[in-house]
């Protein structure tokens, strides 16, 4: 083994190694009774995603990419996700949080045990470029931030961490950034982190826009609340009416009113006034969308988000992240699980994309107007339930990752997605126009 590939691994061990001493973190202050507790029916019981967690390292990690297959077909049963829909996960024979452990642990060994046996120059997809390292280390930090929304969502006491950060102040603007027309590089070519959705690499010609250079504050959202915006059906798509009035909905979710024009909002099962300046989160796409009509706007294409935050029009390139490609810090952007909320906007000049967009990664996912879709040349990798299966008209795109996004999870390329009616995303959005 020649030095730099041992460099490589060590790199890779250390990376997993953080990732499982953050979900043990998360899970910390969380009692045995909540851990089992199916919170919300779209939601699992979090020690359904604990044992997932492990199980997915071993399928992938264990099994696929090296043959070695550790526990019996009971728990693969178990933890797969495509097999049990989340309303029967809680009456699964579940490993306990000391029995998940002990099963994460052996199957860590295991794992810590074939890499440093294992040979990264092998032609092998999974292998090739780390990918599958890559990929368990995502898929790890994608469980951290479900199971922070199931947090949200759960009752009781509330969750609070063991310690929160304390964020910048925020600096409000109602300006839109021009993005000017023409075409830009949208997704990518990358094997080594990037998952099958966001290939392959393709030009696309956007048309000239102008896009808020900071998401729409919970001020700006009141007022479209105050102004009746719940009431006016013209405001709103046919199926976002017909799911207000269905559901009975007025507000964000997690939001309330105390008196008239005191609103506070609920976060983790703690009551807190709505902080004026911050970002509006816990909406559908349906109240974004129509939110966009009333303030005389519209939600951006997918295509027009990743252009605003990645295109560098001087010297056309595209960068990974908005500022460039440069990892995440905390100057730059609100990520990482360590304030529990989104900053105010406008808190984080050094994130700004090219053209001046404030906040698009961090603080909170964005709805976008598109569909998910498969870009040209897309192959499923390495299995067609990651993506392939949800493509179509059911699921609108998200991007920019949110407070509870962990950094190895989100570039400017990242995409995810979901059904307009949800709200348990920590999301908020920006308008176009
Ligand atoms: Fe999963």
């Amino acid at each position: 083994m020649d030095t730099r590939s041992g460099g490589i691994k060590s790199a890779l061990v250390e990376r997993l190694t953080e990732a499982r001493e953050r979900t043990r973190w998360l899970l910390r202050t969380v009692s045995d009774e909540d851990l089992a507790l199916q919170h919300d029916p779209i939601m699992s019981p979090l020690i359904w995603d604990y044992g997932h967690i492990g199980n997915y390292e071993e399928l992938w990690l264990l099994e696929k990419a090296f043959g070695k297959g550790l526990s019996n077909r009971d728990l693969y049963d178990i933890y797969d996700a495509s097999l049990h829909p989340r309303e029967e996960r809680p009456s699964l024979n579940l490993l306990d949080r000391e029995g998940a452990d002990v099963y994460l642990d052996a199957v860590r060994e295991a794992v810590l045990r074939a890499v440093e046996a294992a040979d990264l120059a092998r032609e092998d997809p999974l292998l090739k470029a780390g990918f599958v390292y890559h990929m368990i280390l995502q898929h790890e930090c994608q469980h951290n931030e479900t199971m922070l929304q199931t947090l949200q969502l759960m009752r009781g006491e509330g969750y609070r961490p063991q310690s929160m950060v304390e964020l910048p102040e925020g600096n409000p603007t109602d300006e839109m950034a021009h993005v000017e027309g023409g075409t830009f590089i949208m997704g990518t070519d990358d094997r080594a982190w990037a998952l099958d959705n966001e290939r392959d690499a393709h030009e696309v010609d956007v048309e000239g826009f102008y896009l808020d250079r900071t998401p729409v504050t919970n001020r700006a959202y009141l007022g479209f609340l105050e102004d009746g915006g719940y009431e006016r059906e013209d405001l709103w798509s046919s199926e976002g009416w017909a799911w207000i009035q269905s559901q009975r909905i007025s507000a964000p979710k997690h939001w309330y009113q105390r008196e008239p024009h005191s609103w506070w909002t609920e976060r983790f099962g703690f009551d807190e006034p709505l902080s004026m300046d911050a970002p509006v989160v816990h909406v559908s796409f349906y109240e974004a969308d129509a939110y966009a009509r009333w303030a005389g706007k519209r939600l951006p294409t997918e295509a027009e988000w990743e252009k605003a935050a990645s295109w560098d029009p001087k010297t056309g390139t595209k960068r990974l992240f908005p500022w460039g490609d440069e990892p995440p810090t905390p100057e730059k952007a609100n990520l990482d699980q360590l304030a529990f909320m989104p900053a105010e906007v406008g808190a984080y000049p050094a994130g700004a994309s090219a053209y001046g967009v404030l906040g698009m990664i961090g603080d909170l996912w964005e709805w976008t107007a598109s569909d998910f879709a498969a870009y040209p040349g897309f192959e499923s990798f390495p299995y067609r339930e990651y993506s392939e299966v949800f493509f179509g008209p059911d699921y609108k795109v998200l991007r920019g990752g949110s407070w509870a996004t962990r950094p190895d999870a989100i570039r400017n390329t990242f995409r995810n997605w979901d059904y307009p009616i949800r709200r348990q995303l920590f999301v908020g959005f920006r308008c176009a126009k």
